[in-house]
């Protein structure tokens, strides 16, 4: 069985981000969304995979390389543009052949495993599986309506919700879904969608399987999902303190801090993960903080909130809280007359000020 992992797209949602990078590769607890999407396939026994990629296709092959250190044979498939789910399938085809395959979005993450959905799926008693999840708001997804143990619709983000299960970005397929990908039409917004391809194979008598997940799922579009499943990953850290960490400084609860760090003067409280080369001074560094590489906190406090790599916080008088800060920013008190705000952003940033 192969892989396929989606990682093109747009990411209109979480722009400024996606201006300047992919977002399946903003990390989580310090690591890339796409990495964890690459584990999941490799832990389920699938080592032969194929990534999808757009614009952003020279930073995710450097940051995915050949899969060798996933011991996964990687092959990049580039989509012209996001024409759709359905169509990154379509343009798979040499790649996948005629084997069934495993579909996972480069941005969704599944707190449990797939392995026994994978060996189910390999003993050919259906030609799709679909896993679903209960939502609150089923009007932001693609949602299935089921008869039991059979998939009889799905509706592609709908007004009047025929049910609240949602389509969870993962669905295995076997070969029959060329077929499906080829009849149908793209939709109102131009994109060849999967829920019509699905549709297209329970409307044809395939034997389409629901799946119900029981554990979490994020797709993290959006700053709010980053943040939510930074702190779902950030709860399972196990506690790895071996930089320096001076006498007047408390490192407290599930922390993870690399090596070369500094904390100075300063309260961490876990769960949180510092990476290599942050000095943290005269600080506090609250729960569910991931700050990723060479960052500098100094006289400031923040909590809940994902910092990438080389950005510095200095001598800022409120916390920062609920915040997904970017690469090589800066937010520093300004000692330049007029007391004023002053403001160097990036189109589609947002600022909460108090
Ligand atoms: P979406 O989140 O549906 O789309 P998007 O990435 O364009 O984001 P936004 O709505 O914020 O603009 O995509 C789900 C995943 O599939 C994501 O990892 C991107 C990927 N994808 C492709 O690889 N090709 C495509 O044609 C589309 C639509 C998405």
């Amino acid at each position: 069985m192969k892989g396929l992992i989606l990682s093109g797209g747009k990411g209109t949602r979480l722009r400024p981000l996606t201006y300047t990078s992919a977002k399946q590769l903003v990390p989580v607890a310090n690591k890339p969304v796409l990495f964890y999407t690459i584990e999941n396939l490799v832990e389920a026994g699938i080592s032969e995979i194929g990534i999808v990629v757009g614009d952003t296709a020279a930073e995710v092959k450097t940051a995915v390389g050949s899969g060798e250190k996933w011991n996964a044979k990687i092959t990049y498939i580039q989509q012209e543009a996001p024409l759709g789910l359905a169509h990154a399938v379509k343009i798979s085809h040499e790649f996948l052949g005629d084997d069934q395959f495993v579909m996972y979005l480069g941005d969704n993450m599944l707190e449990q495993s797939i392995r026994p959905l994978v060996e189910d799926f390999k003993t050919g008693k259906c030609n799709c599986q679909i896993l679903l999840k209960e939502v609150t708001n089923p009007q932001s997804y693609g949602v299935a309506v089921l008869a039991g143990d059979r998939v009889v619709k799905l509706v592609e983000k709908p007004a009047d919700p025929p049910s609240n299960l949602a389509l969870v970005g993962v669905y295995m397929f076997d070969h029959n879904i060329f077929t499906a990908v080829n009849e149908i039409k793209p939709s109102w917004r131009g994109e060849l969608e999967i829920t019509d391809a699905i549709q297209y194979l329970v409307t044809n008598g395939y034997n389409v399987k629901p799946f119900v997940v029981e554990g979490w799922w994020v797709d993290t579009g959006k700053q709010a999902d980053m943040l939510e499943v930074n702190r779902l990953i950030l709860d399972r850290l196990e506690r790895n303190v071996s930089c320096y960490v001076d006498k007047d400084s408390r490192v407290e609860g599930k922390v993870v801090i690399e090596q070369s760090a500094e904390i100075i003067n300063s309260v961490v409280r876990g769960p949180t993960i510092i990476g290599r080369g942050c000095r943290i001074i005269n600080s506090y560094v609250g729960p569910y903080t991931s700050i990723n590489h060479n960052c500098t906190i100094s006289d400031s406090e923040v909590e809940h909130s994902i910092i990438l790599e080389n950005s510095q916080i200095h001598d800022i008088p409120s916390r920062i809280e609920d915040s997904l800060i970017g690469r090589n920013v800066v937010v520093e008190k300004s000692p330049i007359k007029p007391k004023a705000l002053k403001l160097l952003l990036g189109d589609n940033s947002r600022v909460g000020i108090l």
